[in-house]
């Protein structure tokens, strides 16, 4: 246990231990949303901000300073070591990150280095030293990576897709290849995981954003053996480990059998269901659904409580949006949810 820590909160929720108040976050906290972030980024482009690790650390702090949140996300992009084992990519203004040149073959995936971590992306573990320092112990800090199978995704699709058929293809073309691919993904992330945490990060969080569109058989196959092993190495370096999903509900048994602490889910699995499962075995962060922060304060503060409800009583609950916040919510809005939360929570941890 860290003791320098002020704010306890979100790791005691991480373990299950009681809270006086649910702990709060927003995934994408440090975003277009906030006229702030937008300041820095009228400067430098995002794989800049990414890359430098003073603003990647003002931005980081954003949310903290601006928000009250529980605890901060490191700035930064799961792309980032996928850029680091050699396939270029590229933000756009609207279509998000491109490959320019996706997987295509077997020849490039020979090509794909597996790094030495700290040489190739030594501005990450800058920025956690840094964002330690600056935060003084006000809250603790989240580290992440890209799950193998969902940065594959990017990797073989070349950008955000809408149904996956390429990778799918190759799931039932060339399942060993696909295999190659995501077992040296997994050598990298696993690396990739440990030094943040040896930087300092004291939680990490694994987005497999896209492996909810996957069936039992696809993910027992092509994402869970990854997961288990990168949660294992998480677990080894002594922080709690998060799981998110976009659409994981069909998968919860699967998805706690990971090892995870903790098992964010987006707005449509029932929170209530899902501890009734499996709250002996896991935490639960999630999950309002994130236009909900469109509606007028009422609004938000009554669907706040329905979802503190559905947990009930008791530790074992972060509360957060089902997916990243959109760039056109009001800051007030966000700024309300989070006081709705901490106002309306201290009935459960009586
Ligand atoms: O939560 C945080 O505040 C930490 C920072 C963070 C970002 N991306 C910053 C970002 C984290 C944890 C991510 C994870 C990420 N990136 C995921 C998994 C989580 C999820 O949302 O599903 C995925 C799939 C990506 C890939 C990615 N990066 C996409 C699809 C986009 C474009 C989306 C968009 O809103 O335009 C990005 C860019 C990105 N990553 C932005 C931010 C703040 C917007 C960049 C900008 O300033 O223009």
């Amino acid at each position: 246990m860290n003791k320098r820590i002020k704010n306890e909160r979100f790791l005691k929720a991480c373990r299950k231990e009681p809270v006086d108040i649910t702990p709060v976050w927003i995934m994408r906290q440090a975003g277009r949303y906030m006229k702030e972030y937008q300041a820095i980024r009228a400067k430098v482009d995002f794989l800049t901000l990414c890359k430098t690790p003073d603003l990647a650390t003002e931005a980081t702090l954003l949310p903290v300073n601006l928000l009250d949140v529980d605890v901060a996300i490191l700035f930064s992009d799961i792309l980032i070591p996928v850029e680091a084992m050699g396939l270029e990519v590229v933000f756009t203004e609207n279509k998000g990150p491109v490959f320019p040149s996706p997987i295509r073959n077997q020849e490039q995936i020979r090509k794909l280095t597996t790094p030495r971590i700290e040489e190739r992306t030594p501005f990450v573990f800058d920025a956690i030293r840094k964002i330690r320092k600056e935060l003084e112990g006000r809250v603790p800090l989240i580290g992440f990576s890209g799950a193998p199978y969902t940065l594959a995704t990017y990797m073989i699709e070349g950008e955000t897709s809408r149904n996956f058929n390429a990778i799918k293809k190759w799931m039932y073309q060339s399942p060993t290849l696909l295999h190659e691919l995501l077992e040296k993904t997994t050598t990298t992330v696993m690396d990739y995981v440990r030094a943040q945490v040896e930087a300092g990060a004291e939680t990490i969080q694994i987005f497999d954003t896209w492996a909810g569109a996957l069936s039992g058989d696809e993910y027992q196959f092509f994402s869970f053996p990854y997961t288990k092993r990168i949660i294992a190495e998480i677990k080894k370096s002594g922080v709690p480990a998060i799981l998110y999903l976009n659409g994981g509900g069909l998968l919860l048994e699967r998805l706690v059998a990971t090892g995870a602490d903790v098992i964010s889910l987006d707005w449509r699995t029932d929170l209530r269901i899902a501890r009734e499962q499996f709250g002996n075995k896991v935490a639960f962060q999630g999950n309002l659904e994130p236009c909900v922060l469109y509606g007028d304060s009422g609004t938000i503060r009554s669907e706040v409580k329905k979802i503190l409800e559905k947990f009930g009583k008791g530790p074992g609950h972060i509360f957060n949006l089902g997916h990243g916040i959109l760039p056109d919510t009001p800051f007030e809005n966000a700024k309300e949810m989070i006081r709705a939360v901490h106002e309306e929570s201290a009935i459960y941890h009586k």
